[in-house]
């Protein structure tokens, strides 16, 4: 287990949450229709979640905004792609549960990889007193 940080605690927590539960209903190969439907909110909250990130990063003048911003439009095409593909089907092949299953890698990767990369950025824009926006740290199971 491992933690991350970011600017909105609702929006994190729901993410960690939604991904958790992609997690255990592929493993579980549960119905398609679940897991399409758990993959669309993600890619949903991933959309507030990258615009909340970024007004943070802006806020507290974070220097790698802009490769930020450029993995963030990234990862939305990725999640539109796979949503589309993903959910043309009722009964899935292994193209689509690889899809899914890269759906989940992605969100982990970018979360702990360049999410986690402003952690030491927003601490000292906090420890001299410009506090950027309250955020929390959550576990992903
Ligand atoms: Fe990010």
């Amino acid at each position: 287990m491992a933690a991350f940080e970011t600017g909105d605690a609702k929006v994190d927590r729901e993410l960690l949450v939604d991904i958790n539960e992609l997690s255990h209903c592929l493993a579980e190969g549960r119905n398609w229709s679940q897991i399409v439907r758990i993959s669309k909110l993600l890619r949903d909250k991933c959309f507030v979640h990258f615009r909340d990130e970024r007004a943070v990063l802006q806020n507290s003048k974070y220097g790698k905004l802009a490769v930020h911003e450029r993995q963030h439009r990234y990862i939305e095409q990725q999640l539109d792609d796979v949503l589309a593909s993903i959910g043309a089907v009722t009964r899935p092949s292994r193209a689509e549960i690889e899809a899914a299953l890269f759906l989940r890698s992605m969100l982990i990767h970018h979360f702990f990889r360049y999410d986690l990369a402003y952690k030491s950025h927003l601490q000292r824009v906090r420890s001299t007193g410009a506090r950027p926006r309250s955020h929390k740290t959550h576990r992903l199971v």
